[in-house]
């Protein structure tokens, strides 16, 4: 069974746990996934291993002065270091989230950091918290779970 990561850091008001809720539901229906969801203000390190073996995966994060939060930069460093032994998530099918509470640059700095990933769609970004069942972010998730079946 393909397999499809969701990274993010959500700590503030619990947005960006909302908007990651809405893309696994996404990444579900596009068909058979398993989805493992991982808040990173809740583990000490992300396994960049696991990561790299994923099929896809969903990164998100919240604008904390108008960047990622530094868990996901964490996440990014990792994954930088993990390419120097061969453990490359290049090419990787990718979505981004972001919120933000209304400023939302921070998805510039976030997109470049992305950019060995495959993007295969357009960013969602919000203010504060997503509305209820956000159609856009289900969207998201289903075009990540596309992009992995294939
Ligand atoms: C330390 C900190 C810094 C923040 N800096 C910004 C910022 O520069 N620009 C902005 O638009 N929002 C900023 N915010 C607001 C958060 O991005 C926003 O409330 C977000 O939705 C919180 O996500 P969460 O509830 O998932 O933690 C900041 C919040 C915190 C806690």
């Amino acid at each position: 069974m393909k397999k499809v990561m969701v990274v993010y850091h959500s700590q503030e008001f619990g947005n960006t746990e909302k908007v990651a809720e809405l893309v696994a539901q996404g990444v579900r229906q596009a068909g058979d996934i398993q989805v493992e969801m991982i808040n990173t203000n809740e583990v000490q390190r992300v396994d960049i291993k696991a990561l790299a073996e994923a099929d896809g995966v969903a990164l998100g994060s919240p604008d904390y002065g108008s960047y990622v939060a530094g868990t996901i930069k964490q996440v990014f460093d990792d994954i930088y270091m993990a390419n120097k032994v061969g453990i490359s998530v290049q090419g990787k099918p990718c979505v981004l989230f972001m919120t933000h509470g209304g400023g939302g640059h921070a998805i510039e700095p976030f997109r470049r950091m992305a950019r060995n990933l495959k993007l295969v769609a357009e960013p969602f970004v919000c203010q504060r918290e997503p509305e209820e069942g956000c159609p856009e972010a289900v969207a998201l998730g289903e075009a990540l779970g596309k992009a992995v079946l294939g």
